[in-house]
């Protein structure tokens, strides 16, 4: 059985991956993405972004968004929103705008608003605000931030809230799945939106891994966040290596993967694991470090790798 029905064995909501609008006509691919037992939830991974859906201001375009919620629709499966505030894929007339807080606090109320009430209905969570901290813990210094200090964050869950009522908030980030300062400010920042009344419901945990290098306080962090009372998903799971990989890495690999999955499905807060693609002629890792890949737990031939296994015996 399929790692979506494996995962709903124990209690979890969905096993999923993300997707992308250009991977669709891959017929391979696509006949392993739209078994809902192997995957019952997509996230698209570039179409639902600020520079994809609001190029121009009050310009919107949903038209490569619409296929990935249809397809969800088709297949039965879970949608998460991929997002509606992060600095980066983020138009030059947004991150270079001088604005002031009442022109800015606007233009999110209206992206965010627009975002969220074109899909509503049709996704069971959104990644409201994406990638709020410096890894010190310390906040990202971007034009939402510069210009309204912490409050942005408060508007754009308002007005995600207003959109679409039933669709589960989420603040999502990386290098947050360890104990640390980054994980603290996390959990300072929820604490507080949560006692401000302002309608937070979940955080995603990124957990972009590298092999042999998954955070030993992961399971302890995971139940940290679910006792500030929010759900916990982990949102873009992949663990890359050093190219070329060999046997061991990929041994190492599938111990990883079960090390992750099984921090998850031991936690009743931990709703969800999605993976960041589920195959390594997708990953968006090779683009962005250079020499290393393998990340996901099907190879570039759309074959099951030892990871797939690993993620399987956790479930
Ligand atoms: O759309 C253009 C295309 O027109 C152009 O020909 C092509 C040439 O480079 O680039 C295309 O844009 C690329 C885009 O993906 C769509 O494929 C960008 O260059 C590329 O930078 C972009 O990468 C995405 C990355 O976010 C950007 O930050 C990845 O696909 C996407 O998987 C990745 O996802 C992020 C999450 O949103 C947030 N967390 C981290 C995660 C990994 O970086």
């Amino acid at each position: 059985s399929g790692l979506n029905t494996l995962a709903k064995s124990i209690g979890k909501l969905y096993f999923g991956t993300a997707t992308d609008n250009n991977e669709l006509s891959d017929t391979a691919y696509r006949a392993i993405l739209n078994n809902n037992a192997m995957f019952g939830q997509i996230t698209p991974a570039n179409s639902m972004k600020w520079d994809a859906t609001e190029p121009s201001q009050g310009v919107f375009t949903f038209t490569n968004g619409d296929t990935i919620a249809n397809l969800a629709k088709t297949n039965g499966q879970l949608l998460r929103g991929h997002n509606c505030v992060w600095y980066n894929q983020l138009p030059s007339w947004v991150s270079g705008g001088k604005f002031t807080t009442a022109q800015l606090t606007s233009i999110i109320q209206n992206h965010c608003g627009t975002l969220v009430g074109h899909f509503k209905g049709q996704t069971y969570a959104w990644d409201v605000v994406n990638e709020p901290f410096n890894d010190d813990g310390s906040w990202r210094a971007d034009v939402f931030y510069n210009t309204l200090n912490t409050q942005y964050v408060t508007i754009a869950f308002n007005a995600a809230r207003a959109a679409d009522p039933a669709a589960k908030l989420y603040i999502n980030d990386y290098n947050i799945e360890q104990a640390g300062a980054k994980a603290t400010a996390m959990q300072n920042l929820i604490r507080s939106l949560k006692s401000a009344g302002t309608p937070i419901d979940g955080v995603g945990l990124q957990c972009h891994f590298i092999v042999g290098q998954v955070p030993s306080t992961l399971k302890s962090n995971i139940q940290t966040f679910a006792s500030l009372g929010v759900e916990v998903a982990l949102t873009e799971l992949d663990i890359r290596m050093t190219l070329p990989s060999s046997t061991t890495s990929l041994n190492q690999q599938k111990t990883d993967y079960q090390t992750v999955v099984s921090a998850c499905a031991s936690v009743s807060g931990c709703i969800g694991i999605t993976l960041w693609d589920f195959t390594d002629k997708y990953s968006w890792v090779p683009n962005t470090f250079s020499g290393q890949g393998a990340a996901c737990p099907w190879d570039s031939n759309l074959v099951q790798k030892p990871a797939y296994s690993g993620i399987a015996a956790a479930l």
